[in-house]
């Protein structure tokens, strides 16, 4: 495949970023989208040019670091996948692709395609820890039953993996979603109730002091969200945020 990339290039986070033109040859369909942008980068380089930036790390949808808005879309056309498990037999033979990095006042872009999303880390440590005793013998994990439903769900919360494709393509750029998974993840367990209260408060805090915008039920975050995390968890966070208010 021939393909025509308009990559958004940008050489640190207070310099003026635009739109650059570039053409790739021989792509195979069965390439990963970040397979192609290697080849282009390794052309790049023979020529003596500066290659484009993006972050990866596992390259198989577990580290959420890949972050890339394609076609104006985050993560590119497919469903319920991230950048780094996006095939180019999902695009034809002379396409012309839009390689843009999420877009978000809390999402910084340092480089290229890449940006700071430290916020989340920040939301994440405002939430704190759970109590465990660790004296002693360790606790049969028979001692505490959890009902299946409970735990299934906060399994499913547990599945986010931090890529801020819900921000990025939310119009109010909130960070909702991400929340409501990790605040979920412990709220339906008994071993995160003990801070529950103060938890969902802190996360909450944080995610406001970070600068991200508030839900307004468009849906939009589910839809792209790689691992298919509900809307659920932010009526759950709604409804633990209420719950610390009146204990
Ligand atoms: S909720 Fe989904 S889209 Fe948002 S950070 Fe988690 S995995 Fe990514
Ligand atoms: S590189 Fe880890 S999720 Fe894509």
């Amino acid at each position: 495949m021939k393909l025509k990339l308009k990559i958004w290039r940008q050489k640190n986070s207070t310099s003026k970023g635009s739109i650059v033109n570039y053409n790739v040859d021989n792509i195979s369909p069965d390439m990963s989208f970040l397979e192609m942008l290697d080849v282009l980068n390794s052309t790049l380089i023979k020529n003596d040019e500066s290659p484009v930036s993006f972050d990866h790390d596992c390259r198989e949808g577990i580290c959420g670091s890949c972050s890339l808005y394609i076609n104006g879309q985050a993560h590119g056309p497919d469903r319920a996948i991230t950048t780094c498990q996006l095939h180019m037999r999902k695009f034809k033979d002379g396409d012309t692709i839009y390689i843009e990095p999420f877009r978000a006042t809390s999402f910084p872009v340092i480089k290229d395609l890449v940006v700071d999303r430290s916020a989340f880390d920040r939301i994440q440590h405002a939430g704190g820890y759970i109590s465990v005793n660790t004296s002693g013998n360790t606790q049969d994990a028979n001692s505490i039953p959890i009902n299946k439903t409970d735990a299934d769900s906060a399994f499913d919360a547990a599945t986010c993996i931090g890529c801020g494709a819900c921000v990025a393509t939310c119009k109010n750029s909130s960070a909702m979603l991400f929340v409501g998974a990790k605040v979920s993840q412990y709220a339906l367990l008994p071993q995160g109730k003990v801070e529950a209260a103060d938890r969902v408060v802190k996360m909450i805090d944080q995610m406001d002091l970070e600068g991200f915008g508030n839900c307004s039920n468009t849906g939009a975050c589910e839809v792209e969200c790689p691992k298919g995390i509900s809307l659920d968890n932010i009526a759950r966070m709604n409804r633990e945020l209420m719950k610390s208010k009146v204990l």
